[in-house]
């Protein structure tokens, strides 16, 4: 059993991010998107709907799942015995940001980062700018899985 952890934000999980879980199947067998914290966002999701999106979104997905994970990155693969770490990639401003985290998770876990690219009609997606699109009431239901659409309608309502 090959295991592979797609670690992020997912603040909140994309149709980007599903593509590159997807194409990660076909090279693992399981997949579990590891829902983390990173020290220098704010979220707009708390920990607990990144987690829930993120599980919604993929129930439809055989072989993957969802887990949060709670310190280092690099002690969770361990943890769970991974063969790689999955991160997608949709240029080089990805690259740039993605190769210290690589390389300082290999010399803490030996554990390798496989890069993905993802689909290119998909590389416009980012939590960032969909996040941006919702606050200003724009359409984001070709951006993201159904049941962060509907989370969006619902901080909609509730602003
Ligand atoms: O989607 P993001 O915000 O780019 O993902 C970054 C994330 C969450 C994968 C990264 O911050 C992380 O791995 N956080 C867990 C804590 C950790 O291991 N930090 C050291 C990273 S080298």
């Amino acid at each position: 059993m090959r295991t592979a952890v797609y670690p992020g934000s997912f603040d909140p999980i994309t149709l980007g991010h599903l593509d590159v879980a997807r194409r990660a199947l076909t090279i693992f067998d399981e997949v579990i998107i590891g829902v983390a914290q990173n020290a220098n966002k704010h979220y707009m999701f708390t920990a607990q709907e990144r987690l829930e999106l993120a599980h919604a979104s993929v129930a439809d997905l055989a072989g993957a799942s969802a887990q949060p994970i709670h310190g280092l990155l690099a002690d969770y693969v361990k943890e769970v015995d991974a063969s790689a770490i999955v991160k997608g990639l949709r240029g080089s401003a990805d690259y740039d940001g993605e190769q210290s985290m690589a390389l300082l998770n290999r010399h803490l876990s030996g554990v390798e980062t496989i890069f993905i690219m993802g689909d290119s009609g998909l590389g416009h997606i980012a939590s960032s700018l969909v996040k941006d699109v919702a606050s200003h009431g724009g359409t984001v239901d070709d951006l993201v899985p159904a049941p962060v659409a509907t989370a969006f309608t619902r901080k909609e309502r509730h602003v």
